[in-house]
């Protein structure tokens, strides 16, 4: 992701398309279409039906993305054991690998896996985790992504609740106490929830269905942003 640049309203905030909502059969244009309407970033949800009760898409589809779009590739991997996979993922040339600490017993390993392999390393966190359980991990993140719904489908509503996780760490990455990195959430992103999140500090707005569903892709961006 782009480096914070802060402001008096607090960091600037970007729009990442996630495309799990777009028409997958032409992931390509749906996905040059979205960065072509301001998203400044993609999101890949990968689900692996154990993790999460759904099976998404793999490698071969991002692989395909990353190299027809110039915004950068995040992907989320909603699977469990993340560090089998690492490779393949990171052989896709994605930008960004997020990892779930709840699916694996060595996720400080599989952050190193993900630098070591050219990428930066984030970590997602579902709802039902307290942020206490990442502490650890925080200073050796480039992204903590917030999941606002419960992962495995799009369209969902959006946990308000779960911003308290976001807030929480802006509070301390203002006051010194951590270094920056990216704060996203991930589930229920719309024009009508986004003034929230932003307000609760994050910089980095997952959005899916919010978007491609949109008649006006470039205008539902603009209303997240404003
Ligand atoms: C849930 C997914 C969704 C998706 C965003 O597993 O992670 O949160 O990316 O989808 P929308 O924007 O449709 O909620
Ligand atoms: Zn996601």
């Amino acid at each position: 992701m782009r480096s914070q640049r802060r402001s008096a309203k607090g960091p600037r905030a970007i729009v990442s398309a996630s495309i799990l909502g777009c028409d997958l059969g032409r992931v390509v244009d749906e996905a040059r279409s979205a960065v072509e309407a301001g998203a400044e970033a993609i999101h890949a949800d990968v689900m692996d039906g154990h993790f999460v009760p759904n099976i998404s898409f793999g490698p071969n589809l991002i692989g395909r993305v990353v190299a027809a779009v110039e915004a950068r590739v995040t992907t989320h991997l909603m699977v469990d054991r993340p560090e089998r996979l690492l490779d393949v993922f990171l052989d896709t040339g994605a930008d960004r690998i997020l990892v779930h600490p709840e699916a694996t017993p060595h996720i400080r390993r599989a952050l190193d896996t993900i630098r070591e392999g050219g990428a930066s390393a984030g970590i997602a966190l579902n709802p039902g985790t307290p942020l206490c359980f990442a502490e650890v991990l925080l200073p050796h993140v480039d992204e903590v992504l917030v999941m606002t719904v419960n992962p495995g489908w799009g369209g969902q509503q959006m946990m308000v609740e779960q911003l308290d996780k976001v807030r929480e760490m802006r509070r301390r990455i203002d006051a010194g106490d951590l270094a920056a990195f990216d704060i996203s959430v991930d589930g229920g992103i719309a024009p009508n929830t986004a003034g929230a999140v932003r307000e609760a500090g994050a910089n980095v707005l997952v959005a899916g269905t919010a978007l491609f569903g949109a008649l006006d892709r470039a205008e539902a961006i603009r209303e997240m942003l404003e």
